[in-house]
C-alpha cells in the first residue's frame, strides 16, 4: 500500500480535522504512505478534485473546526455514471484505498463502493450520535457541550422573567442531543423523535410544576419530534436534499404557540441549529476523532476493508460496514426514563 485518499462527506462535525490530522500523521511517518485530500466529500472524487495532504497542511488543525477538505451533501449513485466516475478517479489518481469519514449517508454509500470492489474503511462522523455499532460518534460531545451552555443561559432568563423557554436542538431521526443536553442542563420537559409527544401532556407537566411554585420552566424539543396526533414533521424548507432528506427546523415555534395558547404562560422560543455544529471540538471529541483516525489508517496497512472504526466502551474496534447501514441507533430509553424523573 503507497497511497490512500481521505474524504469527508454529509453535515459537517466538530473533530474532522482531528481526524484528517491523524490519518495524515499516522499513515506518512508511520506507515510511509503518500495522502490524497479529496475535496467536499463525494463531489471531489466525481470531478477528480483532490490534494496533496502533507505534515505541513495538517499542522495546527487540531483545535479548528469544519473540515479543511470541506464537505457536500453529493450522492454519487444520484447518477448513472457516478460509480463509474468515482472509480476511474481512484485510479488516476492512484489511490489504493479511502478513508471515508461520514455519518448515515456518506457511509451508506461507501458500503455500496466496497460492495464493488472499493477498499475502504468508515469513520462515524455525526453529532446526533445516531450511527449505530458505536458507543458514540465525535461531534456528538461537542454539541451537546454547546447545547448545554445554551440551556443553561436561558434557564437564568427564563427565571427572571417567569417565561416558558423552548429551545430547538438538532437531531433529525433520534434525540440523543435533546436528552444528554437535557439531563445535563436540568430540563423540565424533553420531546423527541423517539416518543411521539402530546402537546396537552406537555402543557400539563409545566402546570404541574408552575402549581409547586416555579413559575419558569425550559422545555427542550429535539427538531425531530412530532406531536402523536401529527403525521408529518415540522420542515423549514419544501427542499430536499440528494439523499432524500427534508429540510428540519421549527417545530419548536408550534411548541411554544400551543403551550402560551393553552396554559396563558408566557413563551419564548430558541433555535439553535447549526451554532450546535461549529466551533472547536470539546478534548473528548478530539481525542475520539484522533484514535479514531489512527484506528482507520491501521485497519487499511492491515488490509481490513469493508470496517468502520468504532467505540465500544473505552476500546477501539473494527465492526462489518453492513451492520452500521442496516438502521439507525436511536436513544436509549433508560436514559429517556432518568430525564422523565425530572418533569414537571
Ligand atoms: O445530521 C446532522 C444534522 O446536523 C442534523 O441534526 C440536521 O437535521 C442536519 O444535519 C442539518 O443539515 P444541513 O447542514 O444540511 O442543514
Amino acid at each position: 500500500m503507497k497511497r490512500i485518499g481521505i474524504l469527508t462527506g454529509g453535515g459537517d462535525c466538530p473533530g474532522l480535522n482531528a481526524v484528517i490530522r491523524a490519518v495524515v500523521r499516522k499513515g506518512i511517518v508511520y506507515h510511509g504512505l503518500s495522502v490524497a485530500g479529496i475535496k467536499s466529500g463525494w463531489q471531489g472524487l466525481l470531478t477528480g478534485e483532490i490534494e496533496e495532504l502533507t505534515l505541513d497542511s495538517v499542522s495546527g488543525i487540531l483545535p479548528k473546526g469544519g473540515t479543511i477538505l470541506r464537505t457536500s451533501r453529493t450522492n454519487p449513485f444520484s447518477n448513472q455514471d457516478g460509480p463509474r466516475r468515482l472509480m476511474d478517479n481512484l485510479k488516476r489518481h492512484r489511490i489504493e484505498a479511502l478513508i471515508v469519514v461520514g455519518g448515515e449517508d456518506t457511509l451508506g454509500v461507501a458500503y455500496k463502493i466496497s460492495q464493488m470492489g472499493v477498499r475502504l474503511v468508515g469513520v462515524p462522523k455525526t453529532i446526533d450520535n445516531d450511527l449505530p455499532s458505536t458507543d458514540y460518534s465525535f461531534g456528538f460531545d461537542t454539541a451537546v457541550t454547546i447545547a448545554t451552555e445554551a440551556i443553561d443561559r436561558l434557564h437564568s432568563t427564563a427565571e427572571s422573567h417567569h417565561r416558558v423557554m423552548v429551545v430547538e436542538v438538532m437531531g433529525r431521526h433520534t434525540g440523543w442531543i435533546a436528552t444528554i443536553a437535557g439531563i445535563a442542563a436540568g430540563a423540565d420537559c424533553i420531546l423527541v423523535p423517539e416518543v411521539p409527544f402530546s402537546i396537552e401532556d406537555v402543557c400539563r407537566t409545566l402546570r404541574k410544576r408552575q402549581a409547586r411554585g416555579k413559575d419558569f420552566s425550559v422545555v427542550v424539543v429535539a427538531e425531530g419530534a412530532k406531536p402523536a396526533e401529527c403525521e408529518d414533521l415540522v420542515t423549514s424548507s419544501s427542499q430536499v436534499d440528494a439523499f432524500g432528506h427534508v429540510r428540519l427546523g421549527g417545530i419548536a415555534n408550534f411548541v411554544g404557540q400551543e403551550i402560551e395558547r393553552r396554559t396563558g404562560m408566557e413563551v419564548r422560543v430558541t433555535i439553535l441549529g447549526h451554532v450546535q455544529r461549529g466551533g472547536s471540538p470539546t478534548p473528548f471529541d478530539r481525542v475520539l476523532a484522533t484514535r479514531f483516525g489512527i484506528a482507520a489508517v491501521d485497519l487499511v496497512v492491515a488490509g481490513q476493508f469493508g470496517k468502520m472504526v468504532s467505540l465500544r466502551g473505552n476500546r477501539i474496534e473494527a465492526v462489518d460496514l453492513a451492520e452500521v447501514t442496516s438502521g439507525l441507533k436511536a436513544l436509549d430509553m433508560e436514559i429517556y426514563e432518568i430525564a422523565k424523573v425530572f418533569f414537571g
